[in-house]
């Protein structure tokens, strides 16, 4: 099978009731990215951060996956697909994608704040202070905030450089190292960009885009990525 690589952001889950960051009424707009995303932030004032992250893992039980998820797992009957997302929503999971690699953590998961190996999965359940990890220290959301290392960043580059066709979808690609992955497929490899929106993208390489939102544009994808390697699918 060929292989698929997705690179996901906030845009795929819009449709699932779930704001993205910088567009028109996005979560940046209501909240100091610097208070509730970064470990200075944490370190002022752990309760605003916590209620921001239990605020956003409460909405994420009652969303569900949309079109664009779930036409992702239908790709997977004819290409190896794998997803990687921006996303800290479960969405691409509970869709049922088999390959998904999360660069930002995930809302459903805790970190010990003393030893980061130590995480937990707890569901939707809230964080509050005062809880701790077996060794005693307060836990966090097991989310990467702005300033701190992308620890699956070389995975997921391993995964880009091997792709035979890659996508973007629902992403603004101005993050980095995630906007930086569409450097480490190869020249010959086709890209494919979905976004209702215009979206800034290196000028040396040719990309389709599909302007249409992720519910509409994996349907497009998917018929242009069937019609376009027919002949290799039959075999
Ligand atoms: N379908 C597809 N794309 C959409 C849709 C939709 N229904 N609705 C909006 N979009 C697009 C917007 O046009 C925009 O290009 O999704 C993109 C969302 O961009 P951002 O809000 O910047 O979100 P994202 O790119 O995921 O942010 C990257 O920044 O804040 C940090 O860590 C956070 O992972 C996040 C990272």
């Amino acid at each position: 099978m060929k292989k698929l690589v997705v690179l996901t952001g906030s845009g795929i889950s819009s449709e699932s009731g779930l704001k993205t960051f910088r567009d028109s009424g996005g979560l940046w707009e209501n909240y100091d990215v610097m208070e509730v995303a970064s470990l200075a932030g944490w370190e002022k004032n752990r309760e605003v951060v916590l209620k921001f992250y239990n605020e956003r893992r409460n909405q994420l039980k009652d969303a569900r996956p949309n079109e664009g998820h779930v036409g992702l797992v239908d790709l997977e009957k004819y290409f190896d697909v794998h997803i990687i997302t921006q996303n800290v929503d479960n969405l691409h999971e509970r869709a049922g994608s088999s390959e998904v690699l999360h660069l930002h953590g995930i809302l459903t998961r805790a970190k010990s704040t003393g030893d980061p190996t130590l995480t937990y999965d707890i569901g939707y359940k809230p964080i509050h202070l005062g809880d701790t990890c077996e060794k005693g220290f307060q836990l966090r959301p097991d989310i990467v905030w702005f300033g701190e290392a992308v620890p699956a960043i070389e995975e997921a580059a391993a995964i880009c450089s091997t792709a035979d066709i890659f996508a973007v979808i629902g992403t603004s690609m101005v993050v980095y190292p995630a906007a930086g992955l569409i450097d480490y497929v190869q020249k010959k490899v086709p890209v494919f960009l979905i976004d209702p929106n215009e979206v800034a993208v290196p000028i040396y390489r040719h990309i389709t885009f599909i302007k249409e939102k992720a519910g509409t544009g994996v349907h497009l994808l998917k018929e242009t990525l069937m019609s376009h390697y027919s002949q290799s699918l039959q075999k």
